[in-house]
């Protein structure tokens, strides 16, 4: 994946509890556009590869005859099946419990496979591969990420931003400077260029499509705590025995950055990167 570092099943550990709660939602009208570019008639299936709890194979579920997500975190796959049970939607979905680099034989064939902020965690030539061949001739392959414009403005709305820079230095005094991945680190972060990527394993396009966010939020201390440790970087199991301290200091951090614990934010964007099978291809 990225020279000197090396993926483990720490990567998320810890942080399925908060995922949820932690993270922004995608920008509404995500589930419509795909329908729309996609042609999605309730009738196809859908692999959601690095699924999360379900975050996003859940929010499309209606859009396929069946659902399969995959993930190696465990508490991910659980969050994942509980939320589908709380959704009315457990029959037409499976939760898969394994790395995408290692996808079991018996999944079948998909008309649409989707990565939700998570290609990038992947030996990604060997998985764009696999992921063609799991894709029926004429399928897409779809990566779904926030729109990367920076954190919008809260101008005239009724709270201040979450602090995110103090958030970060605090987190650098707890894990040090150097951004933390599982056991090892990314000094680089995760790489980007997957275009190049998906046209080496012989996918056409991409057509990109941006669902626009914007939308005004109000975020407890609460949800921003949950953000922090629903985050690779900062995962719960980063911190060790100094977990409860670095959540008090964060939390103080909060309190001093707004006395009511509020903050506002707005949504980001959606950036939808479409990219096609051949329909004569094998
Ligand atoms: C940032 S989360 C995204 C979750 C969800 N797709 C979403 O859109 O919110 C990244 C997910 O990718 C999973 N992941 C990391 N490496 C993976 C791999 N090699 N194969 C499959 N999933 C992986 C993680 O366990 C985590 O649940």
């Amino acid at each position: 994946m990225v020279a000197g570092w090396e993926w483990d099943d720490t990567l998320f550990a810890g942080t399925a509890p908060y995922y949820r709660r932690g993270r922004l939602p995608y920008a509404p009208g995500l589930a419509e556009t795909l329908a729309e570019v996609l042609r999605l008639d309730g009738r196809g299936r859908l692999v959601d590869v690095g699924c999360g709890p379900g975050t996003l194979a859940l929010d499309l579920a209606h859009l396929f005859g069946e659902v399969v997500g995959v993930d190696p975190d465990r508490e991910m796959v659980a969050e994942a099946g509980r939320e589908a049970s709380r959704r009315g939607v457990t029959a037409k979905t499976r939760w898969v419990r394994a790395r995408a680099e290692e996808l079991p034989a018996d999944l079948g064939t998909f008309t649409v496979a989707t990565f939700g902020q998570s290609f990038h965690w992947m030996d990604r030539d060997l998985v764009a591969a696999a992921t063609r061949d799991l894709l029926r001739p004429g399928g897409a392959l779809v990566h779904v990420s926030d729109l990367k414009t920076g954190t919008p403005a809260v101008g005239g709305l009724p709270y201040p931003a979450v602090p995110g820079a103090a958030i970060q230095e605090l987190i650098g005094r707890y894990l040090g400077p150097v951004r933390r991945a599982g056991r090892g680190v990314l000094p680089q972060g995760t790489p980007g260029g997957e275009a190049a990527v998906l046209a080496r394993a012989g996918f056409s396009g991409p057509r990109r499509q941006v669902v626009p966010g914007g939308q005004p939020l109000e975020r407890t201390a609460d949800d921003v705590v949950a953000e922090v440790f629903s985050m690779s970087f900062s995962a719960p199991h980063l911190f060790g025995p100094r977990r409860d301290a670095f959540e008090a200091d964060l939390r103080r951090l909060l309190r001093e950055a707004s006395g009511p614990g509020l903050f506002s934010a707005r949504l980001p964007g959606t950036e939808v990167f479409v990219w096609g099978k051949d329909a004569s291809a094998p």
